[in-house]
């Protein structure tokens, strides 16, 4: 495996509580990463000690091989943080151009205002920019060198449904350079479209890794839902086994279940008023309520 960042039993002690619990991870080069959490699991303090921005309190992490300080790792990546500052007294394009002088091979202005889709607003002060619009040309300064890895914290916060779907584009076409893509979302949707690999974190460990598939197989959200007749009632449906959650939407019922085989088959021999069935996986949003709360319960 080409590893891009290698993580090896890293732990981060703020005020004796544990951000990062003895975490280790490879990344291999060319993989579109997503670290998945909910908030305060760590994700953001991962990131900073993989940047170098933050020393880790035991352990060891080396970005490109080497140490994530070195102006040549350095040079090699882009990072958008979760707090994106702008410099107030620069425009959108100068704030670009200053980025880009930091780096021997940036991307050209108009690449990065294209991806950003920030092409209005180039001449604007970048402290005008709407909170979505600084998400998006903090996306452009972590791609201003045109970076073998970008890290980015939380980017499509803020966004609307037209940056979004551009913004994930240009995550694609940089993974189809070869480009190693790492980012934190709550947005599972995102995780599951774009990424090659999840691996979900909380209270600083992982409790999930693989592709998105492999974790929603994981925790077999899976779901049975049907039109319902008049005799059928919650408490009956609830007492079938294997049923973890019953959910109504009108006369719509919503089943869970570990095992939807079996259950569709007691559903029909025990001659449930059922009309237009339709049995599906759980989403990854799903999947991800589950896993943390089934960590949280062991
Ligand atoms: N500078 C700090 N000082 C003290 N505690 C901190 C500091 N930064 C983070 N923490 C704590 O470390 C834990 C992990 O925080 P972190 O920001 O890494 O989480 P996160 O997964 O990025 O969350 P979010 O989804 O909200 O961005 C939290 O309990 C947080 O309160
Ligand atoms: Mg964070």
């Amino acid at each position: 495996m080409n590893v891009a960042i290698e993580l090896e039993r890293v732990t981060k002690i703020y005020k004796g509580k544990k951000a990062v619990d003895d975490l280790s991870l490879k990344v291999e080069r060319g993989t579109v990463f997503a670290l998945l959490g909910p908030n305060g699991a760590g994700k953001t303090t991962t990131i900073s000690m993989i940047l170098g921005m933050k020393q880790p309190t035991s352990g060891t992490v080396k970005l490109l091989g080497g140490d994530p300080k070195d102006i040549q790792v350095r040079d090699r990546i882009g990072a958008m943080l979760q707090d994106v500052n702008v410099i107030d007294s620069l425009k959108v394009a100068e704030t670009i151009n200053l980025f880009r002088s930091y780096y021997t091979k940036p991307q050209s202005l108009e690449q990065l205002l294209r991806i950003s889709g920030l092409e209005n607003e180039k001449d604007k002060m970048a402290s005008s920019l709407s909170g979505g619009q600084q998400r998006r040309l903090g996306f452009a300064l972590a791609a201003a060198g045109d970076p073998d890895i970008i890290f980015l914290d939380e980017p499509t916060v803020g966004m609307d449904v037209t940056s979004r779907q551009l913004f994930w584009e240009t995550i694609r076409a940089m993974a189809d350079k070869g480009r190693t893509v790492v980012l934190t979302t709550h947005y599972l949707e995102e995780a599951d479209s774009l990424a090659d690999r999840v691996v979900v974190i909380n209270e600083g460990k992982i409790i999930a890794d693989g592709t998105p598939s492999q974790i929603k197989a994981e925790t077999t959200g899976r779901v049975i839902s049907f039109t319902a007749g008049a005799s059928v009632t919650t408490d009956s449906l609830s007492a079938l086994p294997g049923v973890k959650k019953v959910e109504w939407n009108g006369h719509r019922a919503t089943l869970h279940s570990a095992d939807t085989d079996r259950l569709i088959t007691l559903l029909i021999e025990r001659r449930y008023e059922m009309r237009d069935i339709e049995i599906q996986s759980g989403g990854l949003d799903d999947a991800f309520q589950a896993l943390i709360q089934q960590k949280g319960d062991q």
